[in-house]
């Protein structure tokens, strides 16, 4: 797995303007770009910084289409959602600027699984998983310190019930509830997160050096137990970009 371990003063600037090289090498081959977003807090940085000039000069936003990994199944305006986040730190800079395409997975729905069926609709008339081997130009992933990426989380050991990601692999969204606060969650599954040219995973702070330490020196273990390791089917490039303290002795 391709790696770079980045001084922490350095990570947000090199992963946004990795992310911008990206975005222009994909718009010489084709008319649009489409981003699935990582929530959490470790892209927060990254995305104010893509928000600002110069970067926020150099990307052509109206050719842009964002989407995001995963949700929590709490309403658009809680600090907690996802979409929110991107909102604080990216999309507000949007004034005079066309705007990007922008696909927030819609937790106005009745249930978490009626919003991740709705957002399955969404992918589905995107178009973007219309090939084998096709999917989102750019997907970009943080990981929690048990493994977990987007909301696919570990399977406890003995665990009687396969998630729903496992019994319908064909799915491209799922819901299910993160296994400590029994929090509502919606989740693109494998299939949608790995099926395109290049996945970034973004890494920091000391608190993940033992998780990152165990993705990388055990490879073998199985995605169920370590969902980041779902990357190893993916289609196209995976990137890791890790600071200082989460890489550790990388
Ligand atoms: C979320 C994210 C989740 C996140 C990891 C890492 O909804 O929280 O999708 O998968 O990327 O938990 O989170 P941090 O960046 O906050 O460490």
């Amino acid at each position: 797995m391709k790696r770079e371990v980045l001084p922490e003063k350095e990570f947000a600037p090199t992963v946004a303007d990795e992310i911008v090289t990206s975005i222009l090498e994909v718009l010489e081959e084709q008319d649009r770009c489409s981003i699935c977003l990582s929530g959490g807090t470790t892209p927060a940085a990254i995305y104010r910084l893509l928000g600002l000039p110069p970067r926020f000069g150099e990307v052509p936003w109206k050719r842009i289409s964002f989407y995001w990994g995963d949700e929590r199944f709490v309403p658009a305006e809680d600090a907690r959602n996802n979409s929110r986040m991107v909102h604080d730190t990216l999309l507000h800079q949007f004034r005079n600027t066309p705007l990007p395409s922008v696909y927030p997975i819609d937790t106005s729905k009745g249930s978490a699984a009626a919003a991740a069926a709705d957002y399955e609709q969404v992918l589905l008339r995107s178009g973007l998983f219309r090939e084998k081997g096709k999917g989102f130009d750019i997907v970009l992933l943080g990981v929690g310190e048990d493994g977990h990426i987007a909301s696919l989380f570990p399977q406890s050991k003995g665990e009687s019930d396969k998630p729903e990601h496992e019994l319908s692999p064909e799915r491209l969204v799922v819901s299910c509830h993160h296994p400590t606060d029994g929090s509502e969650r919606i989740t693109l599954t494998p299939r949608a997160l790995f099926a395109g040219p290049r996945v970034f995973f973004l890494v920091t702070g000391a608190a993940k050096q033992p998780i990152v330490e165990r993705i990388f020196s055990h490879p073998e273990l199985s995605p169920q137990e370590i969902p980041a390791l779902y990357s190893k089917d993916a289609a196209g490039e995976v990137l890791w970009f890790i600071d200082q303290h989460a890489g550790g002795d990388l």
